[in-house]
Order: C-alpha cells, then structure tokens, then sequence
C-alpha cells in the first residue's frame, strides 16, 4: 500500500498536470479515498449533440496502473459524477442507454448540455481507493464546420513528403464493421481533394506536401448504434515545415563579423543577438551570451543581464530568435571582454563576437539646455536694458560715478535760464526749480533770484553762469525776442559752452515748427529734455529721470531725507523752511513781491551765497 502511493505520486509528478488534492472526499465511510484532485489537461471538450469519451487519467502512466493488470486484480473501476445539486459525487446510472463504460473509458453518446461537469474515474478495492477527475465542457457547434476551433491536434508535415491522416479516435470505435462513415474537410471545405490529396476508406492521403495544404482540416466520423445516428468532429492543424535537409546548425546573423556595436561608456548597453535556428522536431535549441568564456549566470554580477530569447520571426519551422545582453554602467575595462553569442542544437554549435566601440559622450541635452538658458537670460537682460536703461544708468552713475562737489568750487548745479513770461515762469518757478531742490536736492541758480542787483547786466548774468556746473535753458517761442534777458542768457550760455565746456540742457515744452539761428545752435550742442506736460509731472517720469542723467550727480536719499515728498506747487513757502536756512529769506523775499512780476531786484541771501561773491 505505501508502496502503491509512492508509485502514485511519482506519476503525478511525471504528469504534472494534476491540481492540488481538493478534498478527502469518502464515498465510503469505512476507506479513505486518496483523491488526487482534477487532471485540468485532460479536460475533454465536444460539441453538443456529438459523443464523448471520457479516458481516466489514473492510466495516463502505464508502468501505475494499467488496464489489463486491473482486470486480474482485485480493484474494480468505477465512475462518478460531480454534479452542482449534490454535495457528494453520485454514481454513473450506467443503465442509461447514453452512457457506456468501456475498459478504461466512458462514453457519452451523444453528450448533451447537463452531461458537462466534473467526472471522477476510481480504482478500488474493499481495503484501497484512489481517485481522480476530469472534466467535460460540452460547446455549442458554430455551424456545420467551425473554422475557429480548437485543434484536437498538431501534425507537423515537411514540404514534398508523404503523409497520410487518420481521424482522430476512429480506432477506440469498437464497433461491428461498416456501420461508419468518415467526411474530411479542409478550411471547412470538402470538395478539394482528388489532385495531390486524395481519400482513402477513412483516411486523407497526402501525397507531397505543400504550403497550400496547410491549415485547419476536420474530420466528423458517423456510425449507428442501436438504431441511433451518432457522430464526433475532430480538428487537425497541420503545419508544414522545411524537411529535414542539410546543415541544420544554428545560423548567427548578429553579431556578424564586420558587425561593429556603438557603445557608451557610463551607460546602461544593450548587446542584441539574431539567430536563426532551423527546425527540429521536438528540440529546444538554446542561445545564450558568454562574457569572457563565462555565461551571465556564472558571473552573478548585477550589471548583466540576460532575458529569455523572444522570437521574432518564424517561417515554415525555422525560427529567427533574439537575446539581448544588458550591461549596467559600461566601463573602459568592458571594452577589453569578449562578448560572445553563442547558439546549440543537436547538430552543431556557433559562436560569434560582438566587437565593441566607445562612442564619445556628448551630453546634447546638456549643451541645448545651457545653450538655451543663455540665449533666454541675453534676451532678458536685452528686454531689461531697453526698458529699464535710464534707470540702470541712474543706478550705475550712483555706485560708480564721483560727486562734482568735490571736485571743483562751483556754487551752483544749474542755471536756469527762461523767457520772462508769466506762463514760462509759473514753469521754471514752481514745477523745474521746486522738484530740484526740494526732490532731489540740486542747489538752483535762477537769475532774478540770486543775482546782486546793480552792475552790468550781461557781467552779472556770466558771473551767475560761471558759478553753475550745468546751464539749462527752457526753449520757448519767446525766449529769443530782441534785447530781451533770456536772448542774452541764451548766447552766454553758447559762449559757455564752447569756451569753459560747461553742458548745456534744453528743456522744449513743446516743439518748434522751424529752429532757427541761435535755438538751432542750442540744441545741437545741448542735451536736449521733451516735456511733456501732465505725463512728465510725476518726479520718477522719463522726463526727471533724463535731467537727474544730465545734471550732477546727487544722492536721492538727501532729497527725500530733507523734503515731504507730498507737498504741493503752492506750498513753497512752507518747503522752503524746511530746506535751507539761507533759502527761506530769499524765497519769502520773492513771494511777497509776487510771482509774476518778479525781475531782476537784486536779491541776496544773507548769508551771503550770492552768485557775483565768487565771480
Ligand atoms: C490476467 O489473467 C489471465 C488469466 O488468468 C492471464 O492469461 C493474463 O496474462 C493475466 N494478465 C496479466 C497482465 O497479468
Ligand atoms: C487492494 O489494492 C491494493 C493496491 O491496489 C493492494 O495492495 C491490496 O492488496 C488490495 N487489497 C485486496 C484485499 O485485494
Ligand atoms: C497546437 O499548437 C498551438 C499553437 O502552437 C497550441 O496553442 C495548441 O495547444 C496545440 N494543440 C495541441 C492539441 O497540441
Ligand atoms: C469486419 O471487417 C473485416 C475486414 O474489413 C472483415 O474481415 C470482417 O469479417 C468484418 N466483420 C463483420 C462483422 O462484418
Ligand atoms: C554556423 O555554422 C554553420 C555550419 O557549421 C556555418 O555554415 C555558418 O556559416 C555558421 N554561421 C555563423 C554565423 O557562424
Ligand atoms: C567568440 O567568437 C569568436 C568568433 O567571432 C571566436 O573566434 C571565439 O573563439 C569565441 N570565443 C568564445 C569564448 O567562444
């Protein structure tokens, strides 16, 4: 009995096809069955309608158990039923008239719907039993030929050879002669053979095998029994296959000798080999890499690796194969091992070396992006300084530029000289002079204001002029009428400007239809500052920031230390008195005398800062 097991499970592990043991299911309770599950490959299919045989898998290993050993034996064969309804399996009513057990078959004929399930086969005498399942699945017939169904069997057959067909499972019909029919069909069709295949009784002669004639061939075999037409359908594929001729060795394509393969260092490389190899009846062939003699199992280093071979083409049997070889982090000392591919079968063996180049490494991605960031960052700075270029150069000239003051003993930063209208003056007065030296802290020199009174007027105008770093004019339609004062300021400041070098700004408030003589002469040797009224008034407009560029330089802090950047044109009373000392008598002088009519009075500051001291 222990012995029977063992023999037993030596079979199952031959088989390989049983599912784990289920249950310990007892048909009797007074023996324990040994139940070796359900045999999945034995599973049988059959059209609805058609007969079944059903073959007890406990006989797939004839060295087990075989059929005539049992009829002198003790043990009997039995067949039960699993069925959903019932817990425990049920005995086959043998009685039926479809059903009929034969040796070691069982027989359904014909099978309907309800016949699929589970059938177990057991062996069993009253002190042993063993027993396994198989299963039944009865399909419906799509039509009178199914051109998609599942081939009973593959039957390879090499070109120009001679091969006669057999109908599947026509001899397990122990049946009185005559009483059966075989019809083949190819694709389905059975008016096609006479030229090259013929039928012989119940078989399908090929007489030299072509590639046409391969493919789905079916054949249905019919017989009577006890008065009952009863028939089964089998389907053969048959595949046809270069004959076994000539070399049969594996054939390497890749690597091939004058094959070179690119690699790169520091990269992960990926070393293809293509292989043909040839067909052989029931042989596996086998390709596989070496690195240095050493296959990729025997070298257990991480960095390589070897997938299964994929196919990639197939062609009457022949077989065109692929392997790679993966190796992490190629290094130069990679670059001295021997990568070899090598394909075996039994009739021969081929190698062959994948020679290797280091190709340079040249990081594209690296370079566009640097590249690229570059040009964006230029196109930036581009955008910045055309927008932003009177504020860089603000900024520059205030970290790198020098303090005139210093520099040399100029009393004033600017003159400003004007047309003496009410209009030009409201200008000069409140908006030009108020925002210089109350914003940004430029000391101003205004004629009428602070000039000494009696003398020569044209002396005391070039006194005035000497004292001041920059000479600013405010153009104006009136600025140039005869004998006036701002004529003679105006050529004064030309002379300047040539003979002392001293720059000269002009401030047009509006545009001049036709410059002529002496504003011509201006402005060529001027920094010349549009006004442009309301856009202009804001004191960080283009207009102040340009003049800011053309006076001196000045430090914003002290204007805005020292001036409430809120106060409005007719406070200049009350900003003067924060500012300057000196100043406030000066402007509360002017104020009371009215602002328009002010002219040359002679005023002075007390504390003495008039232009002709130094002059
Ligand atoms: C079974 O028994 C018969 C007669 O007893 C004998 O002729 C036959 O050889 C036996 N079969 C086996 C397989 O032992
Ligand atoms: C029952 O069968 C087993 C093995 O199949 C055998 O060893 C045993 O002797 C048989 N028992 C009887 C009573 O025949
Ligand atoms: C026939 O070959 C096909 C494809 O190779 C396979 O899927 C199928 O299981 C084979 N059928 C039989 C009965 O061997
Ligand atoms: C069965 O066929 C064989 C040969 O085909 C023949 O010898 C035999 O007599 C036939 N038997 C019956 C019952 O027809
Ligand atoms: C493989 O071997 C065969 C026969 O030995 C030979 O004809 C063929 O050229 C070889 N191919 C390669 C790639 O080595
Ligand atoms: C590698 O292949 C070359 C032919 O390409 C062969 O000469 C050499 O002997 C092979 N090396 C190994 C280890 O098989």
């Amino acid at each position: 009995m222990p012995l029977v097991f063992t023999l037993l499970c030596l079979c199952v592990l031959k088989m390989g096809g049983f599912s784990a043991s289920v249950t310990q299911a007892t048909v009797q309770s007074d023996i324990q069955c040994h139940d070796w599950g359900v045999w999945s490959e034995g599973s049988v299919r059959v059209y609805e309608g058609e007969v079944a045989y059903l073959y007890c898998p406990l006989f797939c290993h004839p060295t087990l158990y075989s059929y005539s050993q049992i009829q002198n034996s003790s043990l009997s064969l039995l067949w039960y039923r699993h069925t959903h309804t019932h817990e425990l399996e049920q005995p086959i009513n043998l009685k039926l008239h479809t059903l009929h057990k034969d040796r070691e078959y069982l027989w359904i004929q014909p099978a309907s719907a309800q016949d699929a399930g589970l059938y177990i086969c057991m062996l069993r005498n009253i002190s042993s039993c063993v027993k396994i399942g198989v299963e039944l699945k009865v399909v419906q017939k799509d039509g009178e030929c199914d051109l998609k169904a599942q081939p009973h069997l593959n039957l390879t057959i090499p070109f120009h050879s001679k091969r006669t067909l057999t109908c599947p499972d026509l001899n397990k019909l122990t049946l009185p002669n005559s009483t059966h029919s075989v019809s083949w069909y190819h694709f389905c069709n059975s008016h096609l053979f006479g030229n090259g295949r013929e039928l012989e009784g119940d078989d399908l002669v090929i007489y030299s095998m072509k590639g046409v004639y391969r493919g789905l061939y079916t054949c249905v075999v019919s017989y009577q029994m006890n008065g009952r037409m009863l028939q089964f359908t089998r389907n053969i594929n048959v595949i046809v296959v270069v004959p076994d001729a000539g070399s049969k060795v594996p054939i390497i394509l890749n690597p091939a000798s004058d094959q070179i393969y690119m690699v790169t260092l520091g990269d992960t490389v990926t070393l293809s080999c293509h292989v043909i190899l040839p067909h052989l009846y029931e042989e596996k062939q086998h390709i596989w890499w070496t690195i240095d003699k050493k296959t990729v199992e025997e070298l257990a280093d991480p960095r390589f690796s070897s997938p299964e071979a994929t196919l990639a083409s197939y062609k009457d049997g022949d077989e065109w194969k692929e392997r790679v070889l993966n190796v992490m982090d190629f290094s130069a000392d990679d670059l001295q091992r021997e990568f070899n591919c090598s394909a075996r079968n039994s009739r021969g063996f081929n190698t062959s070396r994948a020679v290797l180049k280091a190709e340079l490494y040249f990081p594209t991605l690296e370079l566009s992006c640097g590249l690229g960031v570059t040009l964006a960052l230029m196109l930036m700075m581009f955008v910045i300084y055309h927008v932003f270029w009177l504020e860089l150069l603000l900024l520059y000239r205030s970290w790198f530029g020098s303090d005139e003051r210093y520099t040399d003993d100029k009393q004033y930063d600017v003159y400003i000289s004007y047309a003496r209208n009410s209009e030009e003056e409201e200008f000069v007065l409140s908006t030009l002079r108020r925002v210089l030296e109350s914003e940004f802290g430029y000391s101003v020199c205004i004629f009428d204001r602070d000039s000494l009174p009696g003398g020569n007027l044209m002396e005391s105008v070039l006194r005035c002029m000497q004292a001041c770093r920059r000479l600013l004019v405010v153009l104006s339609s009136d600025c140039l009428c005869e004998k006036s004062l701002g004529l003679l300021e105006c050529r004064l400041c030309l002379y300047l400007h040539h003979a002392a070098r001293v720059p000269v700004i002009t401030v047009r408030r509006r545009a001049f239809s036709a410059p002529c003589g002496d504003i011509a002469q201006l402005r060529n040797n001027s920094i010349s500052i549009r006004w442009h009224d309301a856009r202009s008034e804001r004191t960080n407009s283009r207009f102040w920031k340009l003049l800011r560029l053309a006076l001196p330089l000045r430090p914003l802090a002290l204007g805005k230390r020292l001036i409430d950047s809120t106060s409005s044109h007719s406070d200049l009373a009350s900003v003067a008195t924060r500012y300057t000392h000196a100043q406030t008598v000066s402007l509360s002088r002017r104020s009371k005398g009215g602002r328009g009519g002010v002219r040359h009075q002679g005023v002075r500051d007390r504390s003495g800062r008039g232009c002709e001291q130094k002059g």
